[in-house]
Parts: C-alpha cells; structure tokens; sequence
C-alpha cells in the first residue's frame, strides 16, 4: 500500500469538495480537478453521499485517498464544526469516508493540506525558520510551519481581535462579501489581522492562498508587515495537492 505515488487528493471547502488525482512526486494535477456542491446543511450524512457522488466521477484505482478538511482534525476525527454542521465534532472522518470508498483515508485539516503544498513544491519551498500560510475563504485557515516542519490546527482564523471579534469574522472573503466592503476596507481589516499574527508568532513569511489570494495585487500596497507577504503560486489545487501529499506519507509509514 501507498508505493503508488498517484493519489486522489480531496479538498473540502465551505461551498464545494474538490478532487483531483495528483502526482505527488511533483504536485502536478493528472486529472482535471472536479466538483461537487458541499451540501448545505453540511451534516456528515449528506457530505458523505457528496464525498461518494465526487468519487464515482473518477476512476481512482489507488488504495489511499488524502482529505483536507475544514476543522480541527487531530488522528483523522474532526475536533470543531466552524463552516459545517457541528454532527460532525468526535466524528472520524477517516472512518466514515474510509468506509464509504473503501480505501485508506488520510484527513487532516484543509488550511495545513493547502500548505503543505507551498512547502513542498511552491512559494515556501526552500523557505525556512516561521512560515505561516493563510486561506481567506469562507473562513480564514491557516498552516504554521517551523523550518519546514507543520505546526497542525494552528487555527488562526478564531483568535480574538482587539474589538471582540473572531479574526475570521473580522477579515474572511464571506465577510467582505456579507458586508460589501470595498478592497481598501477589506484590507484594513486583514492588516489588522495580519497585524496580530505578526505580534504573535513573529513570522519570516506569511504566504496567502484561498480566494482573496488571487486579487492580491488589488491590495498588496496596503498591507503592512514586517514579514513578506506572497500570494501562494499553487492557488486553487494547493489543497487537493496537500491532501493527496499528506495521505502518500501516511500511507509510507
Ligand atoms: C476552520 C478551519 C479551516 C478554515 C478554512 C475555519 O473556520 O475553523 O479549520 O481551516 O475555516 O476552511
């Protein structure tokens, strides 16, 4: 098990479940990276049919799959239920899902799969001392790695900020859109945030990924940190490739 190193690597976000089988020598995507709908309410049960309806569209003869998902995830059981229904803290979802496919399923949270790809095959590659990756999405995600190595559940999206209010709530891309803020209001909001992180954990590079990502330039010039920030290069696949990465080094184990 696990010798092949092409695997279906699944990223489960707050509006859609992503898949694609990966090369995870190079990270490159073998097949086109496909979708379906995360069903609302995200109840284990009805993400378990749509974590089914994604598989039967790939023809997937690997024996592990890897699973980046939107919570806590500490030995394959989710811990917290921020952006899906909260069924699912205690649930393992590597039992469940792995029992739906009957593969070996690998989960871990969808923030530390997304940057597990930059570390490995992108912008933070050859980076090393504190990098801490953020996704801006529905929520806001994060991954820390120290000289390489990830720090999981880092969680940087529930810190409060000065005003009371969850960082995530504060500067997420549903709250921009919530709010109809402006990329110059946006961004004042996520400096401050980023403003925190700094304070915090001292960074030497904080790398940006999710859907704000790819704007980057539209705000860049506001931001004001000491550390560099990037936009990740891997954009949409980081999690679908940080997944299927994670569960072939599992799986080698
Ligand atoms: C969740 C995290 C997740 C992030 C991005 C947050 O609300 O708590 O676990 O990584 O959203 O999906």
């Amino acid at each position: 098990m696990g010798k092949s190193k092409e695997i279906l690597g699944i990223d489960v976000g707050g509006s859609g479940i992503k898949g694609a089988i990966v090369d995870v020598s190079n990270g490159e995507l073998l097949t086109e990276r496909l979708r379906v709908d995360t069903p609302q309410p995200a109840t284990p049960k009805a993400m378990t049919s749509a974590f089914k309806d994604l598989l039967d569209k790939f023809n997937y003869k690997g024996d592990v799959i890897g699973v980046g998902f939107p919570a806590i995830v500490r030995r394959g059981v989710a811990l917290s239920a921020a952006n899906i229904h909260e069924d699912w803290i205690g649930t393992s979802i590597s039992k469940l899902w792995g029992k739906a496919s009957k593969k070996k399923v690998y989960a871990l949270n969808d923030a530390d799969a997304a940057g597990m790809s930059s570390v490995s095959f992108g912008r933070a590659k050859k980076e090393d001392g504190v990098v801490i990756f953020l996704t801006i999405g529905t929520g806001i995600g994060s991954a820390m790695f120290v000289d390489g190595t990830l720090v999981p559940n880092t969680e940087l999206g529930h810190f409060y900020m000065p005003n009371g209010v969850k960082s995530e709530h504060h500067a997420s891309s549903k709250t921009r859109k919530e709010n109809d803020l402006s990329w110059e209001e946006w961004a004042a909001r996520f400096d401050e945030v980023l403003a925190q992180v700094e304070r915090l954990f001292s960074p030497d590079l904080i790398l940006l990924g999710g859907g704000a990502s790819k704007k980057f330039d539209l705000y860049s010039h506001l931001l004001h940190t000491e550390a560099k920030v990037l936009p990740s290069a891997l954009m949409n696949e980081a999690g679908t490739v940080g997944a299927a990465l994670y569960a072939y080094q599992r799986a080698k184990k």
